[in-house]
């Protein structure tokens, strides 16, 4: 039976640009969503206008004054951390991996902590409302197949990889396999979970990646076969993603670790195939248009054109990216280059499940960029980075991120009655007497007031999980 549902619209129409989202906004007050009983959208529009059946009936279900809103994307976040943010390392990215994050890691070795891990994990991403997700997984297949299988219980939409590492300090080494382990397991977690016909591609909800840690991880004999491995599975649409500049403590951080250990010329070079010194090529590339780097903090003006040449797009981690001290992400730079840019919340680096709230961190790391470099972005363009941005980000936007006819019924609703400040601002704030300024005073209310205890309902390709 097709389900029609009732409730205030906001999302993205068409496959605009960041810079376009504006004028592909769409708010519909009172709205209507027809899905078919295979979770399509058949038809979006005003209630009063919505499409009339003789014969098939049609289940109406009526969320008052609540927003229906594409379901978030989540380009980045860490299945092993999920209950890491408790870290305190006492420093930024290196020093916290190492007294925090490696031993919180190797917990997951244990089969029942990593089966209750898996669980709490998709329960945190429903009440977040994020209903698709790349996720950095665990270095231990009992707790990639807890996870996995957790994703296909609940009915979550994902991607998820095993986190490899092949070197790295004394904390890391119960994450750590030699290299030929480190390809076998990677190879047969995508044997095993990621689709293995076109047809099955097509309809899965759930898909496999090959997910260094950071290049600090491995070395270049694993980059060289990460890369075989790739060529391997790139056309099944199997995913890449890892670190990227992220965090450059006083020029003796991470990126200057990395370019020091490799003698390349750019980070990005270890991942591009050209990881021996003077970035000499020593391998295949591991960009391409289903691969995320994540941060992008600090790229060189070619490194972001490499991105933007090979697809490549940027999963953004504003909270993160405070909280390990690791910078901002210029803004204008970066989606100048034409790389897409999507949110991640990087959890537990990042504080927060919840990509409403990363936007609205993404909001005032964005406006207070030195000038001549700080944007107030508009609420179209941070519902962008958390939809349609992320669709993109993982080549899935021709069936999510918005809700065009023909796309996969992906949505979240939120009830401002569970929030009384987001209530109260939506009811008292003022508002323009121009009804577009209207609209984008509501949807940025929307998005920075809004609390995870508003999340009510959400759903994927049409099915209620929460
Ligand atoms: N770089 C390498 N590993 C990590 C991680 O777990 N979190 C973040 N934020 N950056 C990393
Ligand atoms: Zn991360």
């Amino acid at each position: 039976m097709s389900t029609l549902h009732r409730g205030h619209i906001f999302h993205l129409t068409g496959r605009p640009s960041v810079d376009d989202a504006a004028d592909a906004l769409v708010e519909i007050p009172d709205g209507a969503l027809l899905i078919d009983d295979q979770g399509l959208i058949e038809w979006c529009g005003r209630f009063a206008e919505r499409p009339q059946r003789t014969g098939a009936p049609i289940e109406v279900i009526d969320h008052g004054d609540s927003f229906i809103l594409p379901g978030f994307v989540d380009t980045h976040i860490h299945f092993p951390q999920v209950n890491s943010i408790d870290a305190y390392g006492g420093g930024q990215l290196l020093e916290w991996l190492e007294s925090c994050i490696f031993p919180a890691e190797a917990r997951l070795a244990e089969e029942e902590f990593a089966a209750g891990a898996a669980r709490e994990f998709c329960h945190r991403l429903i009440s977040a409302g994020t209903t698709t997700s790349l996720v950095f997984g665990s270095a231990f297949p009992v707790a990639q197949t807890a996870l996995f299988s957790e994703y296909r219980r609940r009915g979550l939409r994902g991607v998820i990889g095993r986190g490899i590492q092949t070197v790295g300090p004394d904390a890391a080494r119960p994450l750590m396999t030699s290299e030929e382990d480190a390809i076998r397991l990677t190879q047969e977690e995508i044997d095993r979970w990621h689709p293995s016909t076109p047809e099955e591609a097509a309809d899965a909800l759930v898909y496999a990646a090959i997910v260094p840690r950071f290049s600090l991880s491995v070395t270049t004999r694993t980059l060289a076969a990460l890369g075989e491995l790739y060529d391997q599975y790139r056309d099944a649409g199997v995913y890449f993603t890892s670190h990227l500049n992220e965090n450059n403590r006083s020029g003796d951080g991470e990126i200057a670790a990395v370019l020091e250990l490799f003698e390349v010329e750019s980070y990005l070079d270890t991942y591009d195939g050209r990881f021996l010194p003077g970035s000499k090529p020593g391998g295949s590339t591991l960009l391409g248009r289903r691969s995320v780097m994540a941060h992008c903090v600090h790229c060189t003006d070619a490194e972001l054109a490499r991105l933007a040449e090979t697809e490549t797009s940027v999963a953004h981690c504003p909270n993160s990216q405070l909280f390990l001290g690791s910078g901002t992400m210029p803004w204008r730079r970066t989606i100048a280059s034409g790389v897409n840019v999507a949110a991640g919340t990087d959890f537990a680096a990042g504080d927060s499940w919840f990509i409403p709230y990363v936007l609205n961190t993404a909001f005032k790391a964005h406006i207070s960029e030195p000038e001549p470099h700080g944007v107030s972005l508009h609420p179209a363009q941070l519902l962008h980075l958390g939809t349609l941005a992320g669709a993109r980000a993982l080549d899935l936007e021709d069936r999510i991120g918005n809700f065009d006819a023909g796309k996969e019924a992906d949505m979240v609703i939120i009830d401002p009655a569970r929030w009384e400040p987001l209530a109260n601002s939506l009811e008292w704030g003022l508002r323009a007497d121009d009804p577009a300024k209207q609209t984008h005073g509501r949807l940025f209310t929307l998005l920075m007031a809004c609390n995870e205890v508003a999340v009510a309902e959400i759903y994927v390709r049409g099915r209620r999980l929460r």
